[in-house]
């Protein structure tokens, strides 16, 4: 039944010339008149691509999503969005994440839909789908791709990315050949599916389920599991209920209690430290206001979890076996909001109280943590006034007390060029500064924070090195390495100011990060200090550079913030000539 008059009405429900042309021009695709007997219309927007390899089986997930509209008494028409794909796009995909948002929010707007199912998988295709959806406000349900297959070379269990920076490093330090290295290239990405760590995608996944927006149990099964079809069925037919309820709506999943939700199981999975940026982007889209310092005083409250690559031992297949998602929210329940509301129509708790777990070296309970801190932490000090973040899961526990001498680097070129110029003055002590890789400066903030270690430090056997920059950096990634320094050193923060030889202090379970240069230094620097060159002047970069928020902020664009709902009369005026 449904409850209230469906937006897509205003389309097909007319009896004057708008209603026969939008209903005749859609039987171009041979539907029958019975598609406009008043079933809800679902949108299936799919971020399908080849280029984005981790997206690419979305044709199949849409396929399921449909039959579940169908069987339900729904109208499902798919239509594309854009896709970021982590690997193949330059400079990063972080610089098109909000216009991806854009595109999925008018499209949902400007086209005849009363609900909308979002096909994500790739790192920012799930926050970029949340974010328009959100400021859309029309009822959505998100499934995304499933992590890939565990990589399996020879004896050892590959995992994307956090794998790949340790073959190359050891291809680096002279101990792989180049005919090993590419039977191991093989080897590691075996079946379709995102990377299988946990990595930005699968911790973006598991955000959208644990912000209520997904079915549960979505994040963790692998991509060419048939559970994942079947759930995009059941996610389908549920998208049908929303619409013919009128709900719930975004803003009614995502409120502050659902984003401390979120926050907790970022810090239980050892989340990559993006979904900081990202949820800070999508609570901006209702309205929410995330400060850096929640996330810190969520995290000193949240034991870690879940023991799987980067920051721990298994890869997502194994997280899946072990529960999944829900095992995890079970155990944190006595911290969270159990009475959050969920896209299936129920609180949390009621989703994840009977949830079982088969095996605790995977998902530990709430009382045998791995840490009993969250994986990821907020500095702040004279050099990240505005803050900057670190994951402390994955970085060496010997660096997280440190002081040494930086080595700047002014961008990502001087560092390519210089970092194993056996001139350098660099030893295992040295802090390495990375500039210009942030939001303005890059620009797009890519993920260039983990920055090399130099090959003569790898062959002595150093693993890792303090690092620090206005980048981001892989959630497959692992070090100590300090980024989201915020302000950015493109616009003149502190970063900007730092010279070889400085004494910088980090401090993390103080959560501070220090510059040990005088404050008349700083002055002095400052007065001397010019912002280079924009380095878009026209297009979408120009738009980029023009409107862009700062790491802290969650990097949307200043005017994307909130949301313009659709309602039921947007459609009016004919659309032809
Ligand atoms: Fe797409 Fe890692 S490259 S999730």
């Amino acid at each position: 039944m449904t409850t209230h008059d469906l937006r897509s009405r205003n389309w097909f429900g007319r009896q004057d010339l708008d209603g026969f042309a939008h209903r005749s021009w859609l039987k171009t695709e041979g539907f029958s008149d019975l598609v406009f007997d008043g079933r809800p219309v679902i949108g299936i927007a799919n971020s399908w691509s080849e280029l984005n390899n981790c997206n690419a089986h979305l044709r199949q997930v849409a396929e399921a999503v449909k039959r579940g509209v169908w069987s339900a008494g729904g109208l499902p028409l798919e239509f594309p969005t854009i896709s970021l794909g982590e690997i193949l796009m330059k400079p990063t995909t972080m610089l098109f994440r909000n216009l991806m948002a854009m595109d999925v929010e008018e499209c949902i707007r400007a086209y005849p839909l009363d609900a909308v199912v979002l096909l994500s998988g790739c790192d920012k295709t799930t926050p970029a789908m949340l974010m328009g959806a959100a400021s859309a406000e029309v009822p959505a349900v998100m499934v995304t791709g499933g992590p890939m297959l565990r990589g399996k070379w020879r004896t050892e269990e590959l995992g994307s990315g956090t794998d790949l920076w340790r073959l190359w490093g050891e291809r680096r330090a002279g101990r792989l050949t180049d005919e090993e290295l590419c039977e191991a290239e093989s080897c590691m990405s075996r079946s379709s599916g995102h990377c299988m760590v946990m990595g930005t995608a699968s911790t973006m996944a598991s955000m959208a389920e644990a912000l209520g927006m997904t079915l549960p149990g979505n994040a963790a099964i692998p991509a060419p599991d048939s559970r994942r079809l079947a759930l995009a069925e059941l996610s389908g037919r549920r998208a049908v209920e929303m619409a013919r309820a009128g709900g719930p709506t975004p803003s009614q999943i995502l409120t502050a209690n659902a984003f401390d939700n979120a926050i907790r199981a970022d810090m239980a999975i050892g989340g990559s430290t993006n979904a900081i940026v990202h949820l800070v982007a999508i609570a901006g889209r209702v309205g929410v206001p995330l400060p850096l310092a929640h996330f810190d005083e969520l995290s000193r409250t949240t034991p870690f979890l879940v023991n799987v690559r980067p920051s721990g031992k298994y890869l997502m297949e194994d997280f899946f076996y072990a529960g999944g998602l829900p095992v995890v929210m079970k155990e944190l329940l006595p911290l969270l909001h159990g009475e959050a509301l969920t896209v299936n129509g129920k609180s949390m708790a009621d989703n994840v109280r009977d949830a079982k777990c088969w095996n605790e070296d995977v998902i530990r309970p709430l009382s045998v943590p791995l840490a009993s801190e969250g994986g990821t932490v907020i500095l702040f000090g004279n050099l990240c006034p505005d803050g900057a973040v670190l994951k402390q899961s994955a970085a060496s526990p010997h660096l997280l007390v440190h002081r040494g001498r930086a080595v700047v680097f002014e961008d990502h070129e001087d560092l390519h060029r210089r970092i194993d110029d056996p001139s350098l003055p660099i030893d295992e002590t040295s802090v390495l500064v990375l500039k210009h890789v942030g939001p303005k400066g890059a620009p797009g903030m890519p993920e260039w924070g983990a920055a090399p270690i130099p090959a003569r430090l790898l062959r002595k056997g150093v693993k890792d090195m303090v690092r620090i920059s206005d980048a981001r950096m892989s959630g497959t990634s692992y070090g100590t390495v300090v980024l989201h320094v915020a302000p950015e050193s493109a616009v003149g923060g502190p970063l900007a100011l730092v010279s070889d030889g400085d004494a910088i202090e980090l401090d993390v379970p103080k959560r501070t990060l220090a510059l040990r240069v005088s404050d008349e230094e700083l002055a002095r620097r400052r007065a001397a200090w010019k912002p280079r060159p924009p380095r878009f002047t026209r297009g979408y970069g120009r738009l980029f550079l023009d409107h862009v928020l700062q790491a802290n902020e969650g990097c949307d664009f200043d005017y994307l913030r909130g949301a313009t709902p659709v309602r039921r009369e947007d459609t009016a005026g004919p659309s032809h000539s």
